[in-house]
This record gives structure tokens, C-alpha cells and sequence, in this order.
């Protein structure tokens, strides 16, 4: 008997769209399975005002092949010369639906981000002001702590102080990855959600240095012991409505991977769906994996549960992916999990 499994069409709560030829590529392969999805800001240079987000959705939109429907959720770039005024226009128009704050230097593109976070405060009180959520990528820069460190310092360092100095702010940890950010969240009942990305349920640090240096695992935060991996896995299968997808899928160049010095950043727009539903097999929470992808990011978020609806079948042979993408700046290599999978979308 064939098993399929219907769900809410999900939507993706972390993306990485970049702009032009590569925008054309990665575009269908999120619009193929995703309704809508919170696109991140760090372009080259960043989108930063509500004008910018606006020419960038369109864009998007004008990327976008006919056939297809996809909402793009669009995110400022929190800079330290921000506007709040701006920012709260952008979000009364609708336009846009989250601020995202880079601590400078934390991760690709992240050069305009905030080194003085007293410098955003006026910023921050606005968006609690008006309940527009911020993301946060969890890091600290500082080059005393260790990599691996760096999301639970961040956590001690900067995010505590600021959510307790901003009441009623709500934040997003953006792509968590340590035991420490699930407990985090679990310890505040209000104001604050997580996105887990399908490949940190996938991978921990070994499978990044075992064997040879894996440069298309290589991602910021960076995969951390299997320790943490399995608290990931665990919250995300919980059903608990905090914790939600947010692929972070990141498309760099095979060049840009597989160099002296790569880019952080794993590709998993082509295959996320279809690697979720093997993990939440596996997990024996299949039961769970719509209110992960499908409900908890609007719960949060305060949209609709999208009415469309997407299928996913479970074959006897395995399922084959493409290898790579083929876009205008070249070969981007599609995230490959290192185990059969046997799921796929239908359709
Ligand atoms: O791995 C990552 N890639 N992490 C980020 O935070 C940024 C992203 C990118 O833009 O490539
Ligand atoms: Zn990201």
C-alpha cells in the first residue's frame, strides 16, 4: 500500500533568495513546494529600507514563473542608522514582516549589522511598540569564544539583556542550534519563537569534519555536537508551537563551497520537504510534521494557515534528487543527506 501524507502547504520562515540570475534559479525550487516564505535582507547591499524591500519584492515577483504562487514575506536589515519611522511604515503597509538583526560580522553579508545595540534601541522599542517581530542570528562575533560557543553565549550576552530591557518585543532565534537555544525558548512562555533548519535535524560537526573537510555542510551557526542535534530533533517534533521551519536554505556557487576560504551556507530548497518527512518517520512523529512546517510559523507569525495543500508520498525504492542547480553564476550543489530517502513531493 502506498503511504502519502497530505498537510497544510508549508511555508519557509528563513530563506536566502539572493537577487538576479541566482534568484531566477533557487526561485521555483522554494515556489514548487512553499506558499510563502520570510526572506532575509542580506543582500550585497543589504535591503535595508522599506523602499528597498519593495523594489526587492518586485523582484521576486517578476522572478517568479507564471505558473507558480508564492508570497514573499520580506525582512529588513537592521542597521545601526535605522529609521524607526521607516520601519514602522514598511510594516503598516503590510510589506514587511520581520526586522532581522545581524551582529556584525557574524555571517555572510553581515558587514552593515550592529556592533552597539544601544545604537537600535529606539528601533526595537518601536517593533514592540507595533508587534513586529525581530530574528535574530544567535551568534556572537567576538573572536575569545569559540565557535561553537557562540550561539549560547549570544544567548547570555546580548539576547537576554535585550528582550528583557524591550518588553513586549517579540523574537525570532533564528536557526538554532544548541540545546541551549530549545531550552532558552522553552524557559519564555511569550514573545519568542525559534526556526530550526532541516539540515541541522541532519547533520552534527562530525559529518562536516570526519573523513575530509565537507564544504556544502559547512553553515553559520555551524552544526554542533549530536548532543544538540538531538534536542533539535526533539523540539521540533514536540508540536510545540514555538518551534517552526525556517530552512536558512543559502545557495552559493560550487566554487564559493569547495575554495581554501568557502561560504557558509547549505541548499536545501530542492529536497527540505522530502528529508523532513524521513526525519519525522524516523522520529515516529510524522503526526507532527504539519504543525512544524505548516501551522506553528503562522501561529507566530499572526497569518493564516495556508488552505492549499501539499502531498508527500513514501516509495519502496529510494527517491533520487538533482545533484546540483544550474543557475547564470553557476553549479549549486543541492544539500545531500548521506542516506537514502525514500519520500518525495507529489505533484
Ligand atoms: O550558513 C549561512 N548562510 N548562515 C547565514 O547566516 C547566512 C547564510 C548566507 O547568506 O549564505
Ligand atoms: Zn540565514
Amino acid at each position: 500500500m502506498t503511504q502519502t501524507l497530505t498537510i497544510a502547504r508549508p511555508d519557509d520562515w528563513h530563506l536566502h533568495l539572493r537577487d538576479g540570475a541566482m534568484l531566477e534559479a533557487v526561485l521555483p525550487e522554494s515556489a514548487r513546494h512553499f506558499a510563502r516564505a520570510i526572506v532575509m535582507p542580506n543582500l550585497v547591499p543589504p535591503v535595508v529600507t522599506g523602499a528597498q524591500a519593495t523594489a526587492y519584492r518586485d523582484r521576486i515577483l517578476e522572478a517568479l514563473p507564471a505558473d507558480m504562487a508564492f508570497e514573499p514575506l520580506m525582512t529588513l536589515y537592521l542597521t545601526e542608522n535605522t529609521d524607526p519611522q521607516d520601519v514602522a511604515a514598511a510594516h503598516a503597509s503590510g510589506l514587511v514582516r520581520a526586522v532581522k538583526l545581524y551582529p556584525a560580522g557574524a555571517t555572510t553579508n553581515s558587514a552593515s549589522g550592529v556592533r552597539d545595540f544601544d545604537k537600535v534601541r529606539p528601533v526595537l522599542e518601536k517593533m514592540a511598540d507595533i508587534g513586529l517581530p525581530l530574528c535574530v542570528h544567535g551568534e556572537v562575533t567576538d573572536h575569545q569564544i569559540d565557535i561553537f560557543d557562540r550561539e549560547a553565549v549570544f544567548i547570555d550576552r546580548v539576547l537576554d539583556p535585550i528582550r528583557r530591557a524591550t518588553p513586549g518585543l517579540r523574537v525570532v532565534m533564528e536557526h538554532i542550534t544548541t540545546a541551549n537555544g530549545v531550552e532558552y525558548v522553552k524557559s519564555n512562555p511569550t514573545d519568542l519563537g525559534a526556526t530550526i533548519t532541516t539540515h541541522h535535524l541532519i547533520i552534527n560537526r562530525n559529518h562536516i569534519l570526519v573523513g575530509g573537510i565537507k564544504p556544502h555542510y559547512y553553515c553559520l551557526p555551524v552544526a554542533k555536537r549530536e548532543e544538540h542535534r538531538l534536542a533539535l530533533r526533539a523540539a521540533a517534533t514536540s508540536g510545540d508551537g514555538r518551534f517552526f521551519l525556517g530552512t536558512d536554505s543559502a545557495p552559493h556557487t560550487d566554487p564559493n563551497k569547495e575554495s581554501a576560504c568557502g561560504c557558509a551556507g547549505c541548499f536545501t530548497a530542492t529536497n527540505t520537504m522530502a528529508l523532513l518527512a524521513h526525519v519525522f518517520e524516523e522520529e515516529n512523529a510524522l503526526d507532527q510534521l504539519e504543525a512544524f512546517a505548516s501551522k506553528n510559523g503562522p501561529g507566530f507569525y499572526r497569518l493564516p494557515v495556508n488552505t492549499a495543500q501539499l502531498t508527500l508520498q513514501k516509495h519502496e525504492s529510494p527517491v533520487t534528487f538533482p545533484a546540483k542547480i544550474a543557475t547564470g553564476e553557476g553549479d549549486v550543489t543541492v544539500f545531500d543527506p548521506g542516506f537514502a530517502v525514500h519520500w518525495s513531493v507529489l505533484g
